[in-house]
């Protein structure tokens, strides 16, 4: 949990500058700086030398221009709600707070999108385009920002129905590390005209540019939908029932694994009474009669796999309520060690491997000397043990970093990835070599020199050091 910080010098004049541009939206007090030096993981913090909080894509240029010039960091900041130590100002610099920019600048009912500030939650965006019959579906835990979510190719429970960030972005506005300003597409549905921007973007964690615009696309709220629970005997029956659910192609809106802790967790933090076994959680989209279908043929195959009668959440407030409970799994598991921290795991394996994946993972767990929860978006073969650690107890810090080393170890041999989507961040970076092999890393390195070739934008993240 050590983190060796190597803050660069800032030069004179620095400060001094950004105090008068930005006047009360530049801070260095100690409790901001401490506020945007950390993020959920378990990581101490790390801090910036000042907060600049901008308000528009020009502030962020002229930022970007003055740390391009000087060399000094630059290290972009949503809501704070990312898991890898993603934001920690590991070589000091200027954090750019963009929860301010928080407009939506156009919603285009008729084509199906929106075109939002960076700053933009998930939650404000549905909340604010309600009334067009539209919704937004992606939905990581927190309620993070779009510029957060498109920057760590963020997915969610619905992911696999509706994809990850990396399917519903269609156009960015990015300021670049010099202060330049492009964006990478337009609205069309499709486009063949030339490298494709919007994606490279998407993923690259703040250490390519800054992104300050995005527009995403939105689906028609369905016309019916019902949820339910269905506890299972064990584990792997509930994660076989998945695979099969796959593999028949049913195309449901929803499916999340939790195992037994993380069933108690959630009882407990939400005030549920979900019966407590391994138990899949379902939500259908559709029209009536299809959402019907979809739900019948869900039952033939986690019965087949010894899956108790579905317990259906029939109003929309249950509806809510369950899945409220489910995006609060992380605090849930957090708050059945009061003090702890996590250390949260996120492999993605291709769906056929993801039942002997959580077994092994789950058998050597049972030796855990810590409190643990499994949860996943199955449907997407992702699923993450979140290890309820002792912040003052290095011991547990390296035993649980065994452990998810060999998660990670077991998922790339199974041909998956080491995060289904929290990002590499600071923490995933020791596993990017066995991932992408070394050839594949000196083409990333490329990319980020043409991009950043002062190496200001989130540096020392993402790229391992050769
Ligand atoms: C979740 C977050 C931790 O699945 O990704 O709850
Ligand atoms: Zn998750």
């Amino acid at each position: 949990m050590q983190l060796q910080a190597r803050p660069r010098p800032i030069p004179a004049g620095f400060i001094d500058a950004l105090k008068a541009r930005f006047g009360e939206r530049f801070s260095a007090a100690q409790s901001v700086r401490e506020h945007h030096g950390r993020d959920e993981s378990a990581y101490p913090a790390v801090l910036p030398d000042g907060v600049v909080y901008a308000q528009s894509t020009e502030d962020v240029a002229w930022v970007a221009r003055h740390c391009h010039q000087h060399r000094v960091p630059l290290i972009a900041y949503g809501t704070g709600s990312s898991l890898e130590g993603h934001i920690l100002a590991v070589q000091g610099g200027i954090c750019l707070d963009l929860s301010g920019m928080n407009q939506i600048v156009a919603v285009n009912p008729e084509d199906l999108t929106v075109t939002v500030q960076a700053g933009v939650t998930r939650k404000q965006l549905n909340t604010e385009i309600r009334d067009t019959g539209l919704f937004f579906p992606i939905d990581p835990g927190a309620d993070a920002s779009l510029g957060g979510m498109t920057a760590t190719r963020a997915s969610g429970t619905n992911a696999v129905r509706y994809g990850t960030m990396r399917e519903n972005v269609m156009n960015l506005k990015v300021v670049l590390a010099d202060g330049r300003i492009i964006h990478t597409a337009n609205r069309a549905r499709k486009s063949s005209a030339g490298y494709d921007l919007t994606r490279l973007f998407v993923g690259s964690e703040g250490t390519l540019g800054i992104i300050t615009e995005i527009t995403v696309r939105l689906y028609p709220q369905p016309e019916a939908i019902s949820a339910a629970v269905c506890n299972f005997p064990t584990m792997h029956a509930a994660v076989q029932s998945v695979i099969e659910i796959i593999q028949m192609g049913v195309p449901v809106a929803r499916v999340e694994f939790m195992d037994l802790a993380g069933v108690k967790a959630i009882n407990a933090y939400s005030k549920l009474d979900l019966h407590e076994s391994p138990l899949l959680l379902f939500e259908f989209h559709g029209s009536p009669n299809g959402v019907r279908e979809q739900a019948q043929t869900v039952q033939e195959i986690t019965a087949g796999n010894g899956g108790m009668a579905f317990e259906w959440a029939e109003h929309p407030e249950d509806r809510s309520r369950l899945w409220a409970a489910r995006h609060n799994a992380y605090f849930a598991g957090l708050h059945t060690r009061p003090g702890s921290r996590s250390n949260t795991t996120d492999v993605c394996v291709p769906i056929s491997r993801l039942a002997d994946c959580v077994s092994e993972t789950a058998a050597e767990l049972e030796q855990a000397s810590f409190p643990y929860i499994i949860v996943g978006h199955v449907g997407d073969g992702n699923f993450h043990v979140q290890m309820m650690l002792d912040p003052n107890n290095p011991a547990e810090w390296d035993e649980s970093e065994r452990i998810n080393h060999n998660i990670v170890a077991r998922a790339i041999a199974m041909d998956g990835t080491c995060t289904g989507e929290h990002g590499v961040g600071l923490h995933k970076m020791d596993f990017m070599l066995a991932e992408h092999g070394r050839d594949a890393l000196d083409l990333m390195q490329s990319v980020k020199q043409a991009f950043d070739p002062n190496n200001i934008l989130n540096p020392g993240k993402v790229i391992p050091p050769a």
